[in-house]
């Protein structure tokens, strides 16, 4: 649980001491401020925030406007955790220039204190630039959601020899450029382990197995609060969509019998004013 600030430093040192990482995505200040309370090591302000928050069918819409100002209500509320920001589609495709812009407006604008982009050898110039302009990367393979159309769908990744050999080698080069560390997203359990092996920076796997350094989930996802899709890897801690929706009703069935608001809820006034009106 992290009591003190949680650092890019801090990933590194939770590798060495075998210590899991724990990572949560949020979009908004009071899920954030939850988190805190709870204290979790990392958040992120995933990309996902397109399907969970915005309603899109994927991540491919989401701008960098709207991750700027999703990035900016989480940071009012992070104090120990440590804040990644979500690059978006095309915010780091065109250009290196335009990629360290873009980054730079995550740390800037949003107060997000590092950045996660998606890929591998296509995308290392730009993961170098933006180290170099000092901004930490976090790393993203496996089930890149950015690449779907490629993909050609949701899919698990690695799954034959050499599209496991290239997971291995773009894990390896993403290390050699300096990224803090890689999140594995649905990628077999063994292979997961493998490259988890392999490297000295720590691994983040959603869909990936247990042999990660650390594991993410989408916040919706564990409170159960998404019901539109489940991925097999996901796991629901609490049933937050039936309580609300049982909580709806119950406040609705309050409001038509005129049992809310009650007395508690209401404001005196004293009786000898009201007579003058
Ligand atoms: O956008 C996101 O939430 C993510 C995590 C699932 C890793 O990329």
């Amino acid at each position: 649980m992290a009591t003190q600030k949680f650092t890019v430093q801090s990933f590194k040192a939770s590798k060495k001491e075998k210590r899991p990482i724990t990572m949560l995505t949020a979009y908004d200040y009071s899920t954030t401020c939850l988190l805190e309370e709870a204290g979790v090591d990392s958040i992120l302000v995933g990309d996902s925030l397109g399907m969970v928050m915005l309603g899109y069918d994927n991540t491919l819409r989401v701008t960098m406007d709207e991750m700027i100002h999703h990035t900016k209500a989480v940071s009012r509320g992070v104090r120990n955790a440590l804040l990644i920001g979500d690059m978006p589609f095309l915010s780091y495709h065109v250009s290196v220039e335009e990629a360290v812009r873009n980054a730079g407006r995550f740390v800037q604008e949003g107060g997000a204190e590092a950045v996660k982009l998606e890929g591998g050898p296509d995308v290392i110039d730009k993961i170098r630039a933006i180290i170099k302009a000092q901004i930490p990367v976090l790393g993203h393979l496996g089930l890149t959601p950015q690449s779907i159309n490629l993909f050609g769908g949701f899919k698990v990744q690695g799954k034959e020899l050499e599209a496991a050999r290239r997971l291995v080698d773009d894990a390896l080069l993403l290390q050699d450029a300096g990224v803090f560390g890689i999140v594995l997203e649905s990628v077999p359990d063994v292979l997961a382990r493998l490259i988890s092996q392999k490297l000295d920076i720590p691994t983040i796997g959603i869909g990936a197995g247990p042999h990660c350094d650390g594991q993410v989930l989408v916040i919706q996802d564990l409170l159960g609060t998404f019901r539109r899709m489940k991925p097999k890897f996901v796991k629901t801690y609490a049933e937050l969509g039936d309580a609300t929706v049982a909580a709806v009703k119950s406040y609705m069935e309050e409001v038509r019998e005129r049992k809310f608001p009650g007395p508690e809820h209401s404001f005196k006034m004293d009786g000898a004013l009201l007579a003058k009106l």
